[in-house]
């Protein structure tokens, strides 16, 4: 397929559920038209992650505006994979953040105001340049709202559940399906009702649901989306 647009560039955000397969969708997107992908959502896995290491009580603003300060979020491209891992604290912590802990505590640390002031004004700052996809819950809504191309991929629950449970059961033979699908729930519940930026489909973005299509189908689904703008800048 050939990819209109010259060099001009545009920001495409791909916003849902959790376990709809954005990631995958995004870094395939970001492959083919040579963009970076950012997984927003690690980066609130990476916070997460610190707040639990320092057993911190994260219901006061002051223990949360104070270790904000000692948190220093990048993403390194590894060189084995082809993407970018999270580091914190120049700690590489890409596999840590995806464990079963994290599941449980990040809706909630993802919640905090203050935390996605932080979190949002980085992702801001990656999109100065264009030429990006980045995933999340409030990247075609709040983080760029201006962004020539967004995408609110759904999928059907019970193919959410298990999608998750295989990828956990790979690393967790000892997970149930009861355990993935009751995070699952409790995830989608507190995005879509938190105060700040809840997860919403933006009124511009165009829906792509994925509960019948193979990974290659929504990709070219995508690409002939992203194609349109393109050509449309030219
Ligand atoms: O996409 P994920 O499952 O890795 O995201 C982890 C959590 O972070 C998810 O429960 C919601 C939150 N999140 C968010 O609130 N805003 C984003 N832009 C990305 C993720």
């Amino acid at each position: 397929m050939h990819f209109y647009g010259g060099m001009r560039k545009i920001i495409i955000t791909i916003d849902g559920f959790s376990s709809c397969g954005k990631s995958t969708l995004a870094r395939e997107l970001a492959k083919e038209l040579n963009y970076t992908f950012i997984d927003s959502g690690a980066m609130y896995r990476a916070i997460t992650l610190y707040f639990l290491r320092n057993h911190m009580d994260w219901s006061k603003t002051k223990n949360v505006t104070e270790a904000l300060q000692n948190i220093n979020l990048d993403f390194h491209l590894n060189i084995n994979t082809g993407i970018a891992d999270m580091h914190l604290n120049d700690e590489n912590v890409e596999m840590l953040i995806r464990d079963m802990l994290i599941n449980e505590s990040v809706s909630e640390v993802a919640a905090i105001k203050e935390v996605r002031e932080f979190a949002v004004d980085q992702q801001q700052k990656m999109g100065k340049r264009k030429g990006i996809v980045m995933d999340g819950r409030d990247i075609g809504t709040t983080v760029f709202p201006r962004a020539e191309l967004k995408i609110f991929v759904t999928a059907d629950p019970a193919v959410r559940v298990e999608r998750r449970f295989k990828e956990l059961f790979e690393k967790n033979p000892l997970i149930t399906i009861e355990e993935v699908r009751s995070n699952l729930e409790m995830r989608d519940y507190i995005d879509s009702n938190r105060e700040v930026s809840p997860l919403r489909k933006a009124d511009d973005a165009v829906i792509l649901d994925n509960s019948n299509l193979t990974k290659k189908e929504q990709l070219d689904i995508a690409l002939n989306w992203a194609n349109e703008k393109l050509e449309a800048l030219v």
